[in-house]
């Protein structure tokens, strides 16, 4: 690791810090603790008073409802795989959690193999429909829709990607009979489950837009009234798509009758799409490499192309890399402004560069490549924080370069970490964009809006823009399900949610564990700061809000806001597994 000269103001930090810190190995104990320049005396610290984090020998399961971990948590115990596992687990949570993620969606799954050694990825990202062209959430005038009218109806819709992905996980690595992974869900489908105080408030805050269609309106305001936390819901129609695909597998999803009538959905919704039967009969989930990054003494795997999330990730902590963020520690806005501006500088590589690689070529490997974020890190060696920040040049054998993107996320999406009995290790984000994705509800589960996280606009100034919409391409996401390796084992399993925000959720995630000392259930509650394009987003209530005033003085535009990640964790030490659950939305850890 290179250490990169101190600027002024951090030399004299950590000069005044060494006095208190006799020891390197003290130092990072330290650096949790408030420190000079920092937060004021008495206020509350970065180092959240939470419970320990959940702990076990065994196996262990961190997702974001409790009903849906404790069915990954039953087939766990009976000894199924961290594959089988999340299987039941998805599919309660595309029950108890439907405005987050679901059969009518799709996701990305990172998979440690105890056996091999090795590490994949799988992609069961959603797909635009081969009628679609570049144009799709353009006007009549050439103008970018306004983004509700682009997500709410059929437009939005892509081809699931999460029951094929279902099922070429269980198929690669599952243990127990694939029927047998769908009870719980069905169970409680047909009997009913207690509708959680989350998904409660989430429908009275949409009521406007779940009216639009009379499936959702009819599931989620029935007799016109948004469902109350507490009361018990049914959903047969769901319990009859598990049963098709328990019995059929994900052809019978993809073919016959579920598909006819997610297509007839996208049809008949008053804003129309271009989905078709052949589009979900073509859809196919892709292996792909895991992308991995070097931070300190970890490799931090995850997700490539179509997601900017391991690469994004990658270049944060690559940048940090060359800076001591264990001496600085958590209550300083140095170590802020580090993390902040290294965010902005890999947000403008993200923007211009990451896409679906397999209709755009991408300077993949140059984006981590050491040498490359060395020299971007050289940026952040002053200190205040940058005035402007530009997409880099990283070593590229491709000539084009793409123009800048402005693409628009907006909440919802689950966060699932796993790992076995065997050693295995899983961590799968998924999603289906926005909370209730396109609104429409088809065989009893909603349909994603992932679309809307392509481009709107094509080109800017003349020049394409990488994540532009083209026939049977995936759009480009933020999620980084990640694995961090230490000496070929895995040592931390994370996800989040967020949008966009996921990639500073995660970065910090591993920041707070790796650099500050934090347990997994520190990590994962920690207040959070996040910086993508310039303006410093910083969590409303917390004790990060004592960062805003000397954020400001180095020059950052600050916005104190609601920051509700949904981070799932697991931490490998040795024998002992502990699990972390983040406390903004209502998931748990369960190990054994
Ligand atoms: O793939 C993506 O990056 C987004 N569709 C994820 C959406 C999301 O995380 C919303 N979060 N709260």
């Amino acid at each position: 690791m290179t250490i990169r000269p101190l600027s002024p103001r951090l030399a004299l930090m950590l000069a005044a810090t060494a006095l208190a810190t006799p020891t390197l190995a003290q130092q990072a104990t330290d650096a949790i603790t408030p420190e000079v320049g920092t937060a004021p005396a008495g206020a509350a610290t970065m180092v959240p008073d939470v419970a320990a984090p959940v702990t076990s020998e065994g196996w262990m399961i961190a997702a974001a409802n409790p009903l849906a971990a404790q069915a990954g948590a039953d087939i766990l115990a009976a000894g199924g795989t961290a594959a089988d596992a999340m299987v039941a687990t998805q599919l309660v949570l595309g029950l108890v959690e439907p405005q987050s993620s679901g059969l009518g969606g799709g996701a990305f799954l990172v998979w440690y193999d105890a056996e091999t050694g090795e590490l994949t990825t799988l992609d069961g990202r959603e797909t635009a429909p081969m009628a679609a062209t570049p144009t799709l959430f353009l006007d009549e005038n050439g103008a970018p829709l306004e983004f509700f009218d682009a997500v709410v109806g059929g437009l939005s819709v892509g081809t699931p990607g999460t029951p094929m992905l279902l099922e070429t996980a269980h198929e690669r690595w599952g243990t127990m009979p694939w029927p047998d992974l769908f009870e719980r869900a069905t169970e409680l489908a047909t009997d009913g489950f207690e509708v959680s105080p989350r998904l409660a408030t989430l429908v009275a805050e949409d009521v406007d837009r779940l009216s639009v269609s009379p499936t959702s309106a009819d599931y989620f305001l029935p007799g016109g009234t948004p469902i109350a936390a507490g009361t018990t819901l049914a959903n047969p129609a769901y319990a009859q798509t598990l049963t098709a695909l328990a019995e059929g597998g994900a052809d019978a999803f993809y073919t016959g009758d579920i598909a006819q009538g997610i297509v007839d959905t996208v049809n008949a919704a008053a804003r129309p799409g271009v989905l078709a039967v052949s589009d979900l009969a073509a859809y196919d989930v892709v292996e792909r490499p895991a992308v991995c990054a070097t931070y300190r003494a970890h490799e931090v795997c995850g997700m490539g192309p179509p997601s900017s999330g391991a690469l994004t990730v990658g270049q944060i902590l690559g940048m940090l890399d060359n800076y001591d963020l264990a001496a600085i520690g958590p209550e300083s806005a140095e170590a802020w402004r580090l993390i902040g501006d290294a965010s902005r500088l890999a947000f403008a590589d993200r923007g211009r560069y990451m896409a679906d690689s397999d209709y755009v070529p991408m300077p993949t490997q140059g984006l981590v490549a050491p040498d490359y974020l060395a020299r971007r890190a050289e940026l952040l060696a002053g200190d205040d924080a940058l005035p402007e920040v530009s997409a880099g040049s990283p070593d590229w054998d491709h000539a084009q370069l793409w123009a800048d993107d402005a693409s628009i996320e907006l909440p919802s999406t689950s966060h699932i970490s796993i790992v076995d009995a065997e050693g295995n290790a899983l961590s799968m984000t998924t999603t289906i964009e926005n909370g209730f994705g396109s609104r429409l509800m088809s065989g009893g589960f909603l349909l994603n809006n992932e679309l809307t996280d392509f481009s709107f606009e094509t080109h800017t100034d003349g020049v394409p823009i990488a994540n532009r919409v083209e026939p049977g391409k995936r759009p480009r996401s933020s999620m980084a399900p990640t694995i961090v390796m230490q000496d070929g084992a895995p040592v931390l399993v994370v996800g989040s949610p967020g949008g966009s925000r996921i990639i500073g959720y995660v970065a910090q995630a591993i920041i707070a564990h790796t650099d500050w000392g934090m347990d997994v259930q520190q990590a994962v509650a920690m207040p959070h700061l996040v910086n993508r394009f310039g303006t410093f987003d910083i969590e409303e209530g917390t004790a990060a809000t004592a960062l805003e005033a000397p954020l400001q003085e180095m020059g950052f535009e600050t916005s104190v806001t609601d920051l509700t990640s949904g981070l799932h964790a697991i931490a490998i030490d040795g024998e002992t597994l502990s699990g972390g659950a983040d406390p903004r939305r209502e998931g748990v850890a369960i190990g054994e």
